[in-house]
C-alpha cells in the first residue's frame, strides 16, 4: 500500500482499541522469566556451547604473537577462533571499525579472538591463559587536542549574513558548551546464539532491526544473506546500540563454524563499552543575537565531535535549523579522526546532546533580555522550516507544549532572579526547556493470517521494550474486529515480511501502519469470501456489518494476507516531528552542590498516542536517561592508552529511582494527517531531547552558576 498524506478519515478515527492505554501483552511473559532474551534460548537448538570474547588490550597497533597453547589444553575448551592475518573482520552496514580485529587493532577491546567451550566457565578460564603480545603503535585518543583542527563534516548550512546580523543585535550570546562520550548501558548485553545447517545460518540474538543485521551477515561473512535467518524476539534494550549487529553476532557465526556446534555469546558486560559503539563527545559553541522584543535575527550553532576514520560525528545541531525562527542563520558540523572506539547512533543521535546546548543557550538569552524563558520560545516560534519557506510543519504545536506545562508545573511561581529559594541548607530552581525530535518513517511489511476468528500477525519488526507487541496487537485488533486477546502477534524474525525495525522513533507509526497495510488486504480478502465490499464494512466484535446484512469472522475460515506501507514522495513538502515541553525543579544543596531532582514534567505533541500507558513508559525513561546525561553519565577516556577507563556499570553512573522522585507526562490529543494512516508520531526519542537542559537550567535558577561543562556534577558547583 502506499501513503498519500493526508491521511484523511480512517478506522482509527473513531477507534475503540487503538489510543486506549493497554498493559503490554508481554509484561507477564517478562516478569515470570518466560520471555525468553537471546543468551536464554536454551531450547532453540541442541548441544550449545560458550564463547568468550577476547578484546585487545591496546587502542592501536598490530599483534605479534598470540600464544593459545595452554588456552587449547585448558579443560573443556572446543575450538579458539582468532582472526585472521589478512583482511580484518566485520565491515559491514555502517560500521567502520571491522568487528574482529587481527593483525592491525583499530580501538581498545577489539575483538582478537573467541574461545569456545563446554561451559561459560572455562570459556571464561581458557580465554584467561591466552598470551597475546602486541606492537602498540602511537594514537589520536584526545578530543581536546585534535577539535581545533577537525576539518568539516558535510556542508555548513548559512542563511542570511550571520556574522553581520551577529554584530549587530541588541543582546548577544556567546557560549560554549561540552558534553562527553556516552555508553547506552542497556539491560541485556549483545548476545547470539549461532547455528550452521549446511550453508545456512541461524542467529538467536538481540538486535533492533532485523533486515539490516541478515544483510550485514551475509555481507561480513561472504554468504547469500538469504541463507541468512535471524530470530530476535525479545530485546532488553537497544537504544542505538543494537541497530548494527556487533561482534557477538560475527564471533557467533564463526566460532559456531569452527566448533561444528551451536555456540552462545554474551559480550561481557566489561567489553560493551569499549568494543562496541557510544556517543561521541561533543563541544558546541552558540552564538544568539537578538532584538530587544526578544526575536532572534542571528542563529549560529557549531558543533565539533570525532569518530573512526570514515565515520560522522555526534551531530549536535540537528535540531537548531527548525525550532527556533531566525532571518541570519550559521549551523555547521566538524569531525576529528580518533583512534577511540567507534562511535554510533545512540538514543536521538545528535539531538539528545544538541538539546542540551542550544536550550541552555536559549536559557541564557531570556536573562540577558530581562524575558521570561517560555515568552522567548514562543516570539521566535516560525511560520515554516526556516530558511525553506516551502517546507511546512506537518503538525506543530511546540507553543501549546510549553503553555500547557507552564500551567501544570506552576511556572508563574518561579522567581525570574536566580538563588532566591532557600530552605535551610537546599537551593530550589525550575527550568524550562523546549523539545524537537523528527519523526521519519520507513517502509514496513506485515503478514496477517486469520483461523477460527483469530488473527496473527508475523513482521520482522522489533520489541525493544517500547510496547511493539501491544500496539501491533490493538492496531490488528481495532482493523480486524476482534478483541484484543485475539490477537496473536510475533515478532523478530527475518523469515517474517520485512518491516521498519526499532530506530530512530519511526517504529511504532511505521510497523503499525504496515500492518494495517496488510489487514486492509485480508478485510478484502474476507469480503470476496463472504460477499461484501470490505471498503465499506464495519468489523465489530466478531461479525462484520455490509450493505445491511450480517456475516461471522469466523466463517470467512483460513485466510492470510501480506502487504508492505511505503510512504509517497510528499514528505519533501514537510518537516514532520515531534515537539516537547519539559520542565524540571531542582534542589541543591548550597554546602556540598549536590542536585536533587524533585520533579520533571513532559508535555509531548506526537500526533496520536497508539497506547498511552507505553507511550508514557518511553517518556519517562527518556527522562531518566537525559537526566542521567545531565547530572552523571560520563565514559572517561584516558588519553594515554585510548580507552574508556570507567567500562562497566559500577563505574558509569546511570539514574537509580532514589534519582527519580516523581515525573508526570502529558500527551497532546494532536493527530498528524502527514506521517501515516495512524496519525501517530513516535515518542521514545522525543522524551531525551530538552529534560536535561530543563534541569541544567533549574541548576542555574536554584544557584546563579552556569555550569556549561556536562554532567553537571557537585564539584564543578564548588
Ligand atoms: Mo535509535 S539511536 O535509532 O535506536
Amino acid at each position: 500500500m502506499q501513503f498519500d498524506a493526508p491521511a484523511g478519515s480512517n478506522i482509527f478515527d473513531d477507534a475503540r482499541i487503538v489510543g486506549k492505554s493497554t498493559p503490554r501483552i508481554d509484561g507477564p511473559n517478562k516478569v515470570t522469566g518466560t520471555a525468553p532474551y537471546a543468551y536464554e534460548r536454551h531450547d532453540v537448538v541442541a548441544d550449545q556451547a560458550y564463547g568468550w570474547i577476547v578484546g585487545a588490550g591496546i587502542a592501536k597497533g598490530r599483534i605479534t604473537s598470540m600464544e593459545l597453547t595452554a588456552a587449547k589444553a585448558a579443560p573443556g575448551v572446543i575450538a579458539i577462533v582468532t582472526a585472521p592475518d589478512t583482511q580484518p573482520v566485520g565491515k559491514g552496514m555502517d560500521n567502520h571499525a571491522p568487528l574482529f580485529g587481527g593483525s592491525e587493532i583499530t580501538h581498545y577491546h577489539q575483538a582478537i579472538a573467541c574461545v569456545v567451550a563446554e561451559t561459560f566457565e572455562q570459556a571464561r578460564a581458557a580465554a584467561a591463559l591466552i598470551d597475546t603480545n602486541y606492537d602498540r603503535s602511537t594514537g589520536s585518543f584526545d578530543f581536546d587536542a585534535v577539535r581545533a583542527s577537525a576539518p568539516r563534516s558535510g556542508e555548513a548550512e548559512t542563511l542570511g549574513d550571520f556574522e553581520t546580523a551577529f554584530a549587530e543585535a541588541a543582546v548577544q550570546i556567546d557560549e560554549t558548551y561540552t558534553t562527553p562520550g556516552q555508553t547506552h548501558a542497556m539491560m541485556e548485553p549483545l548476545a547470539t546464539i549461532a547455528a550452521w545447517d549446511g550453508d545456512k545460518l541461524t542467529l538467536w540474538t538481540s538486535n533492533q532491526m532485523i533486515t539490516w543485521a541478515k544483510e550485514s551477515l551475509g555481507d561480513i561473512l561472504g554468504i547469500d544473506s538469504a541463507n541468512v535467518r535471524v530470530d530476535s524476539p525479545y530485546v532488553g534494550g537497544g537504544f542505538g546500540g543494537k541497530l548494527f549487529i556487533r561482534a557477538d553476532a560475527v564471533l557467533a557465526a564463526l566460532a559456531s563454524k569452527a566448533a561444528k556446534r551451536p555456540v552462545k555469546i554474551m559480550m561481557q558486560r566489561p567489553l560493551v563499552a569499549n568494543n562496541a559503539t557510544h556517543r561521541q563527545a561533543t563541544h558546541q559553541r552558540i552564538r544568539l543575537g537578538a532584538r530587544m522584543d526578544g526575536h532572534i535575527t542571528a542563529l549560529s550553532h557549531q558543533n565539533w565531535s570525532y569518530n573512526v576514520e570514515g565515520a560522522s560525528g555526534e551531530t549536535a545541531t540537528a535540531q537548531t535549523a527548525k525550532v527556533y525562527a531566525g532571518a541570519n542563520r550559521l549551523t555547521a558540523e566538524y569531525c576529528a579522526t580518533l583512534d577511540l572506539p567507534e562511535g554510533n547512533a545512540m538514543r536521538a543521535p545528535g539531538e539528545a546532546v544538541g538539546h542540551l546546548a542550544l536550550e541552555v543557550a536559549m536559557d541564557e538569552l531570556a536573562e540577558a533580555l530581562g524575558m521570561d524563558p517560555i515568552e522567548l520560545r514562543v516570539v521566535n516560534e516560525p511560520d515554516a522550516v526556516p530558511g525553506n519557506p516551502g517546507k511546512r510543519f506537518s503538525d506543530r504545536n511546540l507553543v501549546r507544549c510549553l503553555r500547557e506545562g507552564a500551567d501544570r508545573f506552576g511556572w508563574s511561581e518561579r522567581s525570574a532572579t536566580p538563588a532566591a529559594r532557600r530552605e535551610g541548607r537546599w537551593l530550589f530552581g525550575v527550568g524550562v526547556a523546549a523539545g524537537y525530535r523528527g519523526a521519519p518513517t520507513c517502509k514496513s511489511g506485515a503478514r496477517v493470517h486469520l483461523a477460527d476468528g483469530r488473527i496473527v500477525v508475523e513482521t520482522d519488526m522489533t520489541d525493544i521494550g517500547t510496547g511493539t507487541y501491544t500496539i501491533i496487537a490493538q492496531t490488528a485488533a481495532e482493523m480486524m474486529g476482534v478483541p484484543l486477546d485475539h490477537v496473536t502477534v510475533t515478532l523478530g524474525d527475518s523469515s517474517f515480511p520485512a518491516s521498519a525495525g526499532s530506530g530512530g522513533q519511526w517504529g511504532a507509526t511505521s510497523s503499525t501502519a504496515g500492518v494495517y497495510a496488510a489487514c486492509v488486504a485480508l478485510r478484502r480478502q474476507i469480503g470476496e469470501v463472504l460477499g461484501f465490499d470490505a471498503d465499506d464494512a464495519r468489523f465489530e466484535d466478531g461479525s462484520i456489518v455490509a450493505a445491511n446484512k450480517a456475516f461471522r469472522l469466523a466463517d470467512a475460515g483460513t485466510l492470510s494476507a501480506e502487504d508492505t506501507i511505503r510512504f509517497g514522495k510528499f514528505k519533501k513538502d514537510y518537516d514532520v516531528a515531534t515537539y516537547a515541553g519539559h520542565f524540571c525543579e531542582v534542589a541543591v544543596d548550597a554546602y556540598t552542590g549536590e542536585t536533587h531532582i524533585r520533579r520533571m514534567l513532559a508535555v509531548c505533541d506526537a500526533g496520536r498516542i497508539l497506547n498511552p500507558l507505553s507511550a508514557r513508559s518511553q517518556v519517562i525513561g527518556a527522562m531518566v536517561m537525559a537526566a542521567g546525561a545531565a547530572l552523571t553519565e560520563e565514559l572517561t577516556v584516558d588519553t594515554r592508552f585510548g580507552c574508556f577507563v570507567n567500562h562497566d556499570l559500577a563505574g558509569y553512573e546511570v539514574p537509580v529511582h532514589a534519582d527519580i522522585p516523581h515525573q508526570e507526562v502529558i500527551f497532546l490529543d494532536t493527530l498528524d494527517e502527514i506521517v501515516s494512516p495512524m496519525k501517530a508520531k513516535g515518542v521514545g526519542e522525543l522524551g531525551i531531547c530538552g529534560p536535561g537542559a530543563a534541569i541544567a537550567n533549574a541548576i542555574y535558577n536554584a544557584t546563579g552558576i552556569r555550569v556549561r561543562d556536562y554532567p553537571l556534577t557537585l564539584d564543578k558547583y564548588l
